[in-house]
């Protein structure tokens, strides 16, 4: 039986009781509209760990003005059936105003590592994700938590969050999810029209030709980002906003050749709806 928990108390009290028999606990924080993306994230977790809390808060602090914070998909009972399927032991679904006081004073600023890529478009993102993080660390207290590889950046800033204030948690990355024709699972692919949703393939074939260029010995940053955005550009529906080559240490552009370990990231407007997808390469492999 999954437990399903609205306030703070109640996930203290179960975390408490997990505690006192020896547990180990396992955290998966989402937005809810679970797709199989997030379902790999949970099964992986409730392998690893005796109990398993899902967190299913669209959290407003990460949304800049204008952003999709009003409209983002929900539907809480189809994210609890898939919860209870796989086996976690609380949902945890609060409202903003459980998780937020009013008059909330502290902040968190991720530097360095936040101003490129996705931060370039979106200032306070990251700030946002790292705000309620920290707040769901400190509610659920976790041995382990489950981050998909997709949002790569993100993925990179909890870590660096982690080990600059100390937390004492392992943060997993989990592989990208892919439909069948290979375009990366998200909430935000339910935006898509019929027309757009075939346009959106373009983003994973980019991908999946950086990263052949890549494991391929090809080590000019511009020639892979180039050849990229060659691909994006037959796709008349896809609005190019990014495609850059980091490094996975400080998330700033590879100036020369690469030769440490690279987030290759691209982010595209199809239509209206902003997409994200990368890979991770290590030449040193
Ligand atoms: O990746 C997400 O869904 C969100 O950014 C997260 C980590 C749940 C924080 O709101």
């Amino acid at each position: 039986m999954t437990i399903v928990a609205h306030t703070i108390a109640e996930v203290r009290q179960a975390v408490s009781k997990w505690r006192a028999s020896g547990k180990t606990i396992g955290l998966v924080p989402t937005m809810g509209y679970l797709h199989e993306g997030h379902k790999s994230l949970i099964d992986q977790a409730v392998r690893e760990n005796d109990c398993v809390v899902v967190s299913i808060f669209v959290n407003p602090t990460q949304f800049g003005p204008g952003e999709d914070l009003e409209s983002y998909p929900r539907d809480f009972n189809h994210d609890l059936a898939l919860c209870e399927d796989a086996q976690a032991s609380l949902v945890f679904h609060p409202t903003p105003e459980e998780l937020y006081y009013p008059d909330r004073s502290t902040t968190i600023h991720m530097a360095v590592l936040s101003e490129e890529l996705c931060g370039k478009s979106r200032p306070i993102h990251f700030d946002g994700v790292c705000l309620v993080v920290a707040k769901l660390f400190n509610i659920v207290t976790p041995d382990r938590a489950y981050f998909g590889q997709k949002d790569a950046q993100q993925l990179l800033i909890i870590k660096r969050m982690v080990r600059d204030l100390n937390f004492p948690i392992d943060i997993i990355g989990c592989p990208i999810i892919r439909e069948a024709d290979s375009l990366a699972k998200s909430s935000r692919n339910t935006y898509l029209s019929e027309r757009e949703r075939a346009a959106a393939v373009v983003l994973s074939q980019a991908i999946a030709y950086g990263q052949k260029l890549a494991s391929s010995g090809e080590s000019n940053p511009s020639a892979i980002t180039q050849a990229m955005r060659d691909i994006l550009a037959k796709e008349p529906l896809a609005d190019v906003e990014y495609v850059e080559i980091v490094s996975q240490e400080n998330i700033k552009p590879i100036v020369g050749r690469i030769n440490e370990p690279i987030l290759c990231a691209l982010a595209v407007r199809i239509g209206k709806t902003r997409l994200i997808d990368n890979f991770f390469f290590n030449p040193n492999d």
